[in-house]
């Protein structure tokens, strides 16, 4: 039976009622449901309009529905057209005619809305953790990579050195920025819409702010008609589920390449990397490039609701309906995916020797160049004396330190010097400034980053 079978004399056709009916996807929410009826029957009972017994009924036949899908024994039914519609039904088979006095003054406009918010309440602190999880992770490595070093790339090009710590913890930072939106989406998301009826807010005395309280809103929507058709926080949802996958892509590629023969800096643990049924010697890093294309998927279900959503007059449309299966998909990617991506990072073996001998002489171009400024030169001069000698080096088909050492007295640098310029670790550390890749600045970073995360190793 339908909601809304007394205007119709005519049955719904099948198909159509396949493609109207949500049961299959938001059936997620029969918790929420559940609990937002509980309330919304005490808000009645306060307003007057149920007595304190037929609550009483309510509220017990309700508990048996929770009981019933949390054991797995909520038997649907094939006339069940989504999950408001299922627990009504079902609270009719439990307690009677009473159940019909639930959905007084209640639309499933304002009660869909407030299912979902209160769904996704629920879930962001296991996202939060799965996010914190990888954290660690990148932590981990960070703690014993302190002096590793490895070339620093700009436009992919070695550029400066840096160590494996900085790099590591880079990507620590992105990730971080994840979590403060996830927690700043909690503020706009713990809004309650319930009390606004199909559109123009209900016509019974309900105090929607002790309602919002006891289903533990912070706040309450200020306008009915905005309040049953905003899904700015499904959407919001999205943009962090997609930029987190924009940061965990950016991760993916940069292993992928590390792991390559050419660069060779990362070993990949057995345990997260696969094989190929043809090559026998391949060893393939499909969870960072799965990881790299989870990204794609993530933005698409973005888009694909920004463009449900941007055609709709205000109040509810039933094109609102699509609103939950990219939602939940997004969450079940993420919360696939971060796991296995914390697992494959904290076991990554960092190729040291290879990181290091990746790091030449023309790297610490910069440094030469600084080093001649100490000297008193000014700093645009010596970037075009450096440039030149690299270009005399290349030339030459010498290192940029074979080169300094032709010209060293002409330079009117000692022995020492050339030996502290290209030092890689050395270099490293004269980047001692808050945030820099000096190892006693990383330090610094990576204690608050511990702290961000309660890693204790
Ligand atoms: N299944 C619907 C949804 O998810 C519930 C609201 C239906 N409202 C309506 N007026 N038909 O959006």
């Amino acid at each position: 039976m339908t909601l809304w079978g007394g205007r119709f004399k005519g049955k719904l056709d099948q198909t159509a009622w396949v493609m109207n009916a949500s049961l299959p996807f938001d059936q997620r929410l029969a918790s929420q449901d559940v609990l937002g009826s509980m309330a919304w029957a005490g808000a009645l009972m306060k307003a007057g309009v149920l007595s304190i017994v037929e609550t009483a009924t309510i509220t017990t036949g309700l508990e048996t529905i929770l009981a019933e899908f949390e054991s797995g024994d909520f038997a649907f039914s094939e006339n069940d057209e989504d999950i408001h519609t299922a627990v009504e039904r079902r609270l009719g088979e439990l307690i009677g005619a009473v159940a019909g006095k639930l959905h007084t003054g209640r639309s499933r406009n304002d009660q869909v809305a407030t299912d979902f918010r209160l769904w996704l309440l629920d879930e962001i602190p296991g996202l939060d953790s799965a996010l914190q999880n990888l954290q660690k992770s990148l932590v981990e490595q960070a703690e014993a990579n302190q002096e590793t070093l490895i070339p620093g790339y700009t436009h992919m090009q070695r550029a400066q050195p840096i160590t494996l710590a900085h790099w590591f913890l880079s990507h620590f930072w992105a990730l971080q920025r994840d979590r403060e939106r996830l927690l700043d989406l909690c503020k706009r998301t713990s809004v309650m819409p319930l009390g606004s009826g199909a559109l123009a807010g209900t016509a019974f005395p309900i105090d929607r702010e002790a309602l919002a309280e006891s289903l533990g809103f912070d706040m309450i929507s200020p306008n009915s008609l905005d309040a049953v058709s905003d899904r700015d926080f499904a959407a919001e949802f999205l943009f962090c589920a997609a930029m987190t996958g924009v940061h965990i892509s950016k991760l993916c590629e940069a292993v992928v390449l590390f792991s390559s023969a050419e660069f060779g800096f990362f070993e990949l643990s057995d345990a997260y990397s696969t094989g190929s049924s043809l090559m026998p010697q391949k060893k393939n890093p499909d969870l960072f490039e799965l990881g790299r294309g989870k990204a794609g998927v993530l933005v698409g279900l973005l888009s694909g609701l920004l463009t449900t959503l941007k055609g709709l007059p205000s109040t509810y449309d039933k094109d609102l309906q699509e609103d939950k299966v990219p939602v939940f998909q997004a969450l079940d990617t993420l919360l696939a995916v971060l796991p296995a991506l914390a697992g494959a990072i904290a076991t990554i073996t960092a190729r040291h020797e290879k990181m290091r001998t990746a790091i030449d002489a023309s790297m610490l171009a910069t440094d030469l160049a600084d080093m001649l400024v100490g000297k008193g030169m000014p700093f645009r001069e010596a970037h075009g004396v450096v440039g030149r000698l690299v270009r005399e080096a290349a030339e030459k088909d010498v290192s940029l330190e074979q080169q300094v050492v032709e010209e060293r007295q002409a330079l009117g640098l000692s022995e020492g010097d050339v030996i502290q310029c290209f030092d890689p670790l050395e270099s490293v550390k004269r980047r001692n400034v808050i945030g820099g890749a000096a190892p006693e600045a990383v330090k610094v970073q990576l204690a608050k980053a511990k702290e961000l995360t309660g890693w204790t190793g």
